[in-house]
């Protein structure tokens, strides 16, 4: 009795070929391969390769060549039902107690393949006739070209209740296999109806590229929003991603993939130049998503819509994966500005304006971190013990010991970094009474600049240099305020490169230590910088940013700085925005305009 195609296919997609290896072989990273020692001929250079996308091993030395049952079956001398057991037993699998019943309904599956086409196929045929003019209408006014119709085969379903049932029927397909493809619906009482109508069709497909579903999109307030097939032979939401197939060649190349919520944003990623986006269906990821994800990279960066809902299915997706977690295998965490998605960035700012999002993606580590810290006062005893309780059960749900371990060792010098009582000042402070008012600041301040010869200095570079040196002064400021400090580009070159020198240093040191990091930049060449930062001068207009001084104060002084500093920068992009607006009245000028006036306003 053999197992069906299916089964073995599922078995295939759910171990990762590289991990059964890797208990016997150490493998190394080499391209889109693991290489290794060849455990089937003796050999002293490795000539073993192992690729986890197509599932196979192939030695150069020997020529031997497999997928993961073949790799068990010769590295343990099993025989292929054996190795099928062991495999399901590891991944969870149930085997397959095959009954006449269930060899009719792989066959029916193989065969659901072939009517999900057909409607596929009859979608995108309709898209261009005069049925689909809608939607036609409704994926050109959100900016699709007819490339990037043709790329996700997008389709129309039409309205009214017999236009797909009819049409596939005409093609000799029974109804059976319609209603079980989850085509049709089969009411109560009465005729079988269509599922999708009016509704523009984005056909989903397994990790093969084959269609297994749809999503169908409502024209306009209808809801829901979208619909999906229903759960289906081959339609499971929690196992597939929209848009694996093609992205599984990108995220190859690219060294990660990004997972994002919607199929439009997938669409706008990939006409952008990111081919590497996939999309949940509708639903918080799971499991079994996070495992399809590393397969693809070691990294994966979620990058979720830039509002409450984004940030908790961020929160959320964290927590799932800290059990799932192993050296070197983890999520970064790319943030949006409010209140953009993927498509909507892309549209309003670019595919560079993306870039630099994905760019500064944070660790999973720092999500965490944030999502304990932020807003929890930390000022007594037992508050300072309620974040070290919280942060301990969070690292519990670490299952390997190694990563939980390196968790456990960086929360814990974090926390003592922030609970630090503060150095005295290095200098005597120069003004009594309040500190700075950023408010209250003049069009221009005059600083000597390190000689004594005295310089005029406009608002916005000073505000830089404040808000530096507050950092550099109080590292562990970076923790409430690096997101925002790495999203923002200084006007002043060499400024902005300090800028960049203290994130990643930060970003990287184990202690954050306000010596050490002086010492650093200060042979990173930033000496003549700092002296100009680190002086009176800096601090005359902001006495928070000196050392020693309480860091709830310094936080505070931070954000009245940079909240300033963002409504100056944000003015000057308005009135650039405005000027080319009346250069160039293209409609991505006028949206891009209208972006920002949103945001200032906000
Ligand atoms: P969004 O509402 O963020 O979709 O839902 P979107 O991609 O930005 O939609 P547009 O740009 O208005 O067309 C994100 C994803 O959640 C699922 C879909 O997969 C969608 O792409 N979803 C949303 C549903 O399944 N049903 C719904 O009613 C809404
Ligand atoms: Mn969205």
């Amino acid at each position: 009795m053999g197992f069906t195609p299916q089964f073995l296919d599922e078995l295939r997609t759910r171990v990762s070929i590289v991990s059964v290896v890797g208990r016997k072989v150490k493998l190394v990273r080499k391209g889109r391969d693991q290489l290794g020692l060849c455990p089937f001929h003796n050999e002293k250079t490795p000539s073993f390769t192992v690729n986890d996308d197509k599932g196979f091993y192939h030695c150069f030395g020997c020529g031997a060549h497999g997928d993961v049952i073949a790799f068990e079956m010769n590295a343990h001398g099993l025989g292929f039902r054996e190795a099928v057991e062991r495999l399901s037993g590891e991944a969870g699998l149930e085997l397959p107690v095959e009954t006449p019943d269930e060899r009719e309904r792989a066959v029916r599956a193989a065969g659901l393949h072939d009517v999900l086409e057909a409607a596929c196929l009859k979608y995108m045929e309709w898209l261009y006739a005069p049925a689909g003019r809608a939607g036609l209408e409704y994926l050109r006014n959100r900016g699709l070209d007819d490339a990037a119709i043709a790329q996700f085969r997008l389709g129309f379903a039409p309205d009214g209740r017999q236009a797909t049932r009819e049409a596939l029927l005409r093609q000799g397909i029974p109804e059976a296999p319609l209603i079980e493809a989850g085509l049709l619906i089969q009411p109560d009482e009465g005729p079988t109806y269509d599922r999708f109508r009016g509704r523009v069709i984005f056909p989903i497909t397994d990790r093969r590229g084959r269609v297994v579903g749809f999503g169908g999109r409502a024209l306009g307030d209808a809801q829901p929003k979208y619909l999906n097939s229903p759960d289906t032979p081959l339609f499971h939401k929690g196992r597939l991603l929209y848009n694996l197939a093609q992205a599984r060649a990108a995220a190859a190349e690219a060294g990660t993939v990004v997972a994002v919520e919607g199929y439009m944003d997938v669409i706008a990623l990939s006409r952008a130049g990111f081919r590497h986006a996939v999309a949940p269906l509708g639903t918080a990821l799971t499991e079994e998503q996070l495992a399809e994800l590393w397969r693809l990279a070691p990294e994966p960066i979620l990058c979720f819509d830039g509002d409450k809902a984004g940030r908790r299915a961020a929160f959320r997706a964290a927590e799932r994966a800290l059990p799932l977690l192993e050296p070197g295998r983890s999520l970064r965490f790319a943030e949006l500005p409010a209140p953009e998605d993927p498509d909507s960035l892309i549209k309003a700012q670019g595919a560079q304006a993306m870039e630099q999002v994905l760019a500064r993606a944070r660790p999973l580590s720092d999500l965490l971190w944030r999502m304990e810290i932020e807003g929890r006062p930390l000022d007594t005893p037992e508050r300072r013990a309620a974040l070290e309780q919280a942060l301990r059960e969070r690292v519990r749900q670490i299952a390997d010991r190694s990563v939980q371990q390196h968790y456990t060792e960086m929360f814990r010098e974090r926390q003592r970094e922030l609970f630090r009582p503060q150095r005295k000042p290095r200098t005597a402070p120069t003004r009594g009474g309040r500190f700075f008012d950023p408010r209250r600041d003049p069009a221009r301040h005059v600083l000597s600049d390190g000689g004594g010869v005295a310089i005029q200095v406009s608002p916005r570079l000073l505000r830089e240099r404040i808000l530096l040196a507050a950092v550099i002064n109080h590292p562990t400021l970076l923790d409430l305020v690096g997101e925002r400090l790495g999203g923002v580009r200084f006007a002043d070159n060499e400024l902005d490169n300090l800028r960049q020198e203290v994130l990643k240093h930060l970003g990287g040191a184990s202690d954050l230590d306000s010596g050490g990091l002086e010492r650093h930049l200060r042979s990173c060449g930033f000496s003549r910088q700092l002296d100009t930062l680190l002086g009176t001068d800096v601090y005359g207009h902001a006495a928070f940013a000196r050392p020693g001084v309480d860091m709830a104060v310094a936080h505070e002084g931070w954000e009245d700085t940079f909240t300033l500093y963002l409504q100056q920068d944000m003015r000057t992009d308005v009135l650039e925005a405005e000027e080319r607006l009346a250069s160039d009245m293209s409609e991505a000028t006028f949206q891009r305009f209208l972006a920002l006036k949103r945001q200032e306003g906000a």
